[in-house]
């Protein structure tokens, strides 16, 4: 019996059009954790999903405990001990943790669910990953991080040999990253072998003994992770070196102008809100998730209705009653929840990108087709898009390069202020360089960015100015010479 608990071998993976793997292999042993790294669209997930029979490899051999299979499917995923944590969970709302935890496989009292039976079970399987969930509680009430928790509950009910999480820690704040890595460790002791798919290199550091590369599609290498480092695992996934993680900056270009403010803006709840954006400026929103940071943006927005206060654009107060209001006042939000909010996933990258300009280049309803092409074209290739073609359903494309699109939409847009809400989540090391280069250039432009994100690294590389936001309301304001990870906690963490 081989001493690997899962092994493929020389898998191939061709899409019309695209080779997402190219003769890719891995192996993993019980109680080991993987690391699985490489660039948006290199053919992690897809590599992932044929274990579960989401995906039917062209070629190549998937083996089980020793036992050889072409493709899998969900059935036979289950019987051998796989299970496959995706980035969209798949439990329902309206249901209790119990009964998520026990979908499609209730336990029954004759003909009848036992509902007690159900809750009791699943207070002693939360209780052995160490975690305080109320089996009554409805899902919908859950945080992320207990909904996914929920999952790997069901994956060891199940009683998976190996899990296998599609970046786990994307949609998380910090506390439950942490927890959710505990949980991960807690497994591997009992002997689960995991494949830990993450861009943040340094959960892939603490947890994995071995990590492997992808590069667009083509195994790169298997490195050991105490002898390996991060610059090293940057090269090998991009394949060049980068030196710097932020651009510099062009100088003075801030101008005296104040863009947007806000008067005691206050939505619900009783904390008001004031604040003042330059032109030109970069103003950095740090806080901790749930601070009330995105509710603020989509007031800005007209997404959520603001209930007292004003909103001064351009030294005249508006009142966007919806996003369109604000989209042609010249504002725009890439939201945080991209899936959701963000595009149209059964259509093309074309047609997403140029969706908020239709009206700006369509004289007589006729679009005008090289403009938006054109658009089209300068987006994918300063984004880096990985896409065989602009007519791409962006619902193909791999998460990364998704956001990518919706980024690129807004961008187009040509619009005076941009607010990106978390816009480098999910995104890798290069894309993220680029994404700083685009913000750097609007400001270049006269624009006006909005940062919220929760990376503090992120803020104090990219911003002018740091606001601070903790329970829906500024708690302080760093210049630049007072920008330190310790003074954005420290306000953070007050109100
Ligand atoms: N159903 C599909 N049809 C066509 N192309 C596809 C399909 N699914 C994936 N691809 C392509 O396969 C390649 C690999 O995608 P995959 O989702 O595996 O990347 P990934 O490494 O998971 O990236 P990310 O970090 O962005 O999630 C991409 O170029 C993607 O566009
Ligand atoms: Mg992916």
């Amino acid at each position: 019996m081989s001493e690997y608990i899962l092994e493929l071998q020389h898998i191939v993976k061709k899409y019309p059009g695209v080779l997402a793997l190219n003769d890719v292999s891995l192996k993993i042993k019980k109680g080991q954790i993987l690391g699985l790294i490489g660039e948006n669209g290199a053919g992690k997930s897809t590599l992932i999903k044929t274990c579960s029979g989401a995906v039917i490899p062209t070629s190549g051999k998937i083996i089980v405990n020793g036992k050889e299979f072409t493709h899998m499917s969900p059935q036979l995923a289950r019987e051998n001990g796989i299970a496959i944590i995706y980035q969209e969970f798949n439990n329902i709302k309206g249901l209790s943790a119990a009964e998520n935890l026990f979908l499609g496989n209730p336990i029954r009292k004759g003909i009848v669910i036992d509902k007690k039976a159900m809750e009791e079970e699943a207070e002693k399987a939360f209780e052995q990953l160490n975690i305080k969930i109320d089996p009554k509680e409805l899902c919908g009430n859950l945080s992320v991080g207990y909904q996914q928790m929920i999952e790997i509950a069901k994956a060891i009910r199940l009683d998976a040999k190996v899990l296998i999480m599609d970046e786990p820690s994307a949609p998380l704040t910090s506390k439950e990253v942490e927890s959710m890595m505990q949980v991960c460790e807690l497994l591997k002791s009992q002997g689960v072998a995991i494949i830990y798919i993450s861009h943040r290199l340094e959960e892939i550091f603490r947890l994995s003994s071995e990590i492997v590369v992808l590069r667009d599609g083509e195994y790169i290498d298997t490195l050991k992770t105490e002898e390996s480092n991060v610059d090293e695992l940057i090269q090998l996934m991009v394949g060049r070196q980068l030196k710097e993680s932020y651009p510099k900056k062009p100088k003075n270009i801030i101008s005296d102008e104040i863009i947007l403010k806000l008067e005691d803006v206050c939505g619900n709840g009783d904390r008001h809100v004031n604040l003042e954006v330059r032109k030109g400026e970069v103003l950095g929103i740090a806080g901790l998730v749930g601070a009330g940071r995105t509710e603020l943006a989509q007031m800005i927005f007209g997404a959520v209705k603001k209930d007292s206060g004003k909103i001064y654009f351009n030294n005249k107060e508006i009142n966007p009653k919806c996003p369109k209001d604000a989209i042609e006042l010249g504002i725009a939000l890439v939201p945080e929840d991209r899936k959701r909010h963000g595009a149209i996933l059964h259509n093309s990258i074309n047609h997403n990108i140029n969706m908020p300009i239709y009206d700006h280049f369509s004289k007589f309803s006729k679009i005008n087709e090289k403009i938006e092409k054109d658009t089209t074209n300068k987006q994918i290739k300063e984004l880096l898009v990985k896409t065989p073609s602009i007519n791409q359903l962006v619902k193909n494309l791999s998460g990364g390069n998704q956001q990518k699109v919706i980024l690129g939409k807004w961008l187009a847009a040509n619009s005076q202020l941009i607010i990106l809400d978390e816009p480098t989540r999910g995104i890798d090391v290069g894309a993220k360089f680029e994404i700083y280069k685009i913000i750097n250039t609007l400001v270049e432009k006269g624009k006006t960015v909005i940062l919220i994100s929760s990376e503090m690294e992120e803020l104090i590389g990219m911003s002018d100015r740091i606001i601070v936001f903790s329970e829906g309301c500024i708690t302080g304001e760093l210049q630049k010479d007072e920008f330190s990870q310790n003074a954005i906690m420290g306000l953070a963490a007050n109100c």
